[in-house]
């Protein structure tokens, strides 16, 4: 039987995180997995997460199973984190599941369950896992134009355009904040054109929104989602605090999905108590029950906000100090857009030669798509990328 198998497509992302690890050179600069390095480039646990994981260690008597939901107390913490008060509580639907990535799945599986002939409507690009688990689950997906490869802005007309053609009850699945893989994101008027186009033709919203405060702040970052949410009739989320809590290994995430009416609202819960059941039963606890502790504690939380306010500020800061720099070597401002975008990503939009030519020349590692992680870069790896990518003609 196993010997039937087939040999899969390597992950992109995973695969060069493996690349790099195996390259010998010793100056070598990271640009790829989307994980927070400080300027040691060192993944920190955060200061609230090590103060939170020791007082569960102290206090905390069983390892007994919670629910299948999770523990409610994280369902509520993180709706009131995502969403604060802008969507009725008994319309919102929440289970706890591996990851963001878990809920993504999870959430794809619901719509193939409500609706088998729902298609889903992806940017182009996306985080290339939404299209493998999408291909994996077996629903349509339909692009969307989203990123104008010469402004390395949003492609609105065309985003517009393309989601015109939606027909009623396909998904549209949007990036909350810090858009992954382009850095790329809507202003709030644009996102406010969506929410119409979506009530206008019958669509259902999907939020996926991994990086919240990662890009203008806890509750900038939160602001389109909150729009949507409250403005359609029907709405998932897939919520991840592996970045924003630095937790990536410990699997938290969480799935909400928002029904038109309370009423509703019991079904659908039991729906997603039904897949966590199938795919793992119980959902992780350690991860989410850190989290709950972070944000129900008003010291924990205020530290946590402002250790995470300094990663913003950080990458931030490097966006500009990689703008400049290469404003001064190129003597044009065609990369200001790197300090435009948000969150840990920018898409510099070139070929997967060049890409290549960057890795094997200079030790310089981004996705294939030209997607770099900001925040594996630091003062002194900044100069060294401005000068590869200049010299590489990009
Ligand atoms: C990324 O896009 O690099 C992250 O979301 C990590 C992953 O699982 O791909």
């Amino acid at each position: 039987m196993l010997s039937n198998l087939k040999a899969q497509p390597a992950d992109k992302i995973l695969a060069l995180m493996a690349k790099f690890k195996e390259d010998p050179r010793p100056i070598k600069v990271d640009l790829g997995v989307g994980v927070y390095k400080n300027a040691e480039g060192v993944t920190p646990v955060m200061r609230a997460v090590k103060e939170a994981e020791r007082r569960l260690v102290e206090e905390q008597t069983s390892k007994s199973y919670v629910a299948l939901a999770g523990d409610p107390a994280f369902s509520d913490a993180m709706i009131d984190l995502i969403l604060g008060d802008t969507v009725a509580r008994d319309r919102i639907a929440a289970v706890a599941t591996p990851g963001g990535t878990g809920a993504v799945r999870q959430a794809f599986e619901l719509v193939k369950m409500a609706n088998p002939d729902a298609r889903v409507y992806v940017s182009n690009p996306t985080w290339p896992n939404h299209l493998s688990i999408l291909k994996y689950v077996g629903i349509e997906t339909v692009a969307y134009r989203y990123f104008d490869t010469e402004t390395r802005a949003v492609d609105f007309e065309g985003m517009l355009a393309d989601l015109g053609e939606a027909r009623e009850g396909d998904v549209v699945l949007l990036h909350g904040c810090c858009h992954n893989p382009t850095g790329a994101n809507l202003n709030l008027t644009q996102w406010q054109a969506v929410v119409d186009l979506i009530n206008e033709k019958g669509l259902i919203a999907m939020i996926d929104i991994a990086y919240q405060g990662f890009g203008d702040g806890l509750e900038e970052d939160a602001a389109a989602t909150r729009l949507v949410a409250s403005s359609v009739k029907e709405c998932l989320i897939a919520g991840s605090c592996s970045k924003n809590f630095g937790v990536y290994r410990e699997r938290t995430g969480i799935l909400m999905a928002i029904s038109t009416e309370a009423e509703g609202t019991a079904v659908v819960q039991q729906n997603l108590n039904f897949l966590n059941r199938q795919n793992y039963s119980f959902p992780p606890d350690h991860g989410a029950r850190v989290v709950t502790t972070i944000l129900t504690d008003p010291e924990l939380r205020a530290d946590w906000a402002a250790e995470l306010e300094e990663i913003r500020l950080g990458m931030l800061a490097l966006r500009q100090q990689l703008a400049d720099e290469l404003q001064k070597l190129s003597g044009s401002d065609r990369f200001g857009f790197i300090a435009e975008h948000r969150g840990m990503f920018s898409q510099i939009g070139t070929t997967p030669d060049k890409v290549e030519q960057l890795r094997v020349d200079n030790g310089i590692y981004m996705v294939g798509d030209s997607r770099m992680n900001i925040a594996g870069l630091n003062k002194d790896t900044v100069p060294l990328l401005a000068k590869a990518i200049v010299d590489a003609g990009i």
